[in-house]
């Protein structure tokens, strides 16, 4: 356990934040909605601290979070209808869920292996002050634990987080109380209705299409990635037809944490898997233990393993 220390939004406490950041802690930050916790998007570990720091038992995908429009598109691809909400609501609390742009340089874990990306550009001046101060991309989910109503203000923040994160940027109360509104997806769709109102994103798209089926339908919000190859969970070495996915010093293909170190295993899961997957060959993974960050990694390799649903 360490101090979570509060730095207050001047220019010196968010070039400390940023400095933390740098190094791939956490800080909390004040956005317009809510806090959010963040850490370096490009960085799996930082965003595997995220979880942990969380207790989220499994990995859903994150929001990134930029500066600018430019930024944003340097990261995913936007279609002419992106273009004109981000022009209308950006900086603002709008999310955009959209296809990643090749060379994104995000972390596999950010995106949950997903070949989209949730993107959006707060509108509050110490969101933006450290962004710009950090020069990055940010990974930032609501900064409370897991299960816990969404942070907003300081306060809120070290009560649930104290001790787990590096840092909380004080910038107040925050304005809109309510997490951004999401919109993704081809017919486009509400994925999460927040503070910003449909209406108005509905006068510029036409008519969104409904959360509920376009949340399961497959690639929609479908945050579950799966390898096309069959996947074996506890198991202790790999048979003859299989490559390995280790974890601990053991013989294996591709190891997510040689030291048994849960955040390195959870920064590598997505990577590794897709990397076995590509090799065609059935899957065989090591027995994680269950605890911390453990208890999402399993949550994902059940997903992973489970009999597919016919599509
Ligand atoms: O107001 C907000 O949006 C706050 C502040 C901190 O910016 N952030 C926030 O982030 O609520 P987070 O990471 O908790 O929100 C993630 C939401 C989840 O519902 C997730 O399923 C969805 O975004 N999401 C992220 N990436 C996605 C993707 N590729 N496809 C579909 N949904 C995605
Ligand atoms: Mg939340």
């Amino acid at each position: 356990m360490f101090q979570t220390e509060t730095f207050a939004a001047d220019e010196a406490g968010v070039l400390k934040a940023a400095a933390h950041l740098s190094a791939g802690s956490l800080v909390a930050f004040p956005t317009e909605t809510v806090y959010g916790l963040g850490g370096d998007a490009r960085n799996g570990q930082a965003v595997a601290r995220i979880f942990n720091a969380k207790g989220r038992p499994h990995f859903n995908p994150l929001i990134v979070h930029v500066p600018d429009i430019e930024t944003a598109r340097s990261v995913a691809l936007f279609d002419e209808t992106a273009r004109n909400l981000a022009q209308a609501f950006w900086p603002g609390p709008l999310t955009l869920v959209l296809p990643l742009a090749d060379g994104h340089g995000l972390a596999d874990l950010v995106t949950a292996g997903l070949t989209s990306v949730a993107v959006r550009v707060p509108a509050h001046p110490v969101a933006r002050a450290l962004l710009h101060s950090f020069g990055g991309p940010l990974a930032a989910p609501s900064a409370n634990p897991s299960g816990r109503i969404s942070p907003t203000t300081a306060a809120h923040v070290q009560s649930g987080l104290s001790g787990k994160i590096a840092a909380v940027l004080d910038g107040g109360a925050c304005a809109v109380g309510l997490e951004s509104t999401i919109v993704g997806g081809t017919p486009l769709a509400l994925l999460r209705p927040g503070g910003l109102a449909t209406e108005d994103i509905e006068a510029i798209t036409g008519p969104l299409a409904p959360a509920g089926p376009a949340i399961s339908a497959p690639g929609q919000l479908a945050s579950h990635y799966a390898p096309n190859q069959r996947v074996r969970l506890n198991a202790t070495a790999a048979e003859a037809d299989e490559v390995m996915l280790g974890f601990g010093p053991m013989p294996s293909d591709l190891n997510l944490s040689t030291s048994g170190d849960l955040v390195e295993a959870a920064a590598n899961l997505f990577g590794h898997l897709h990397q076995l997957d590509s090799l065609g060959q059935p899957i065989a993974v090591a027995p994680i233990p269950d605890l911390g960050l453990g208890q999402a990694i399993n949550d994902r390799l059940r997903r992973a393993a489970a009999p597919r649903q016919p599509i």
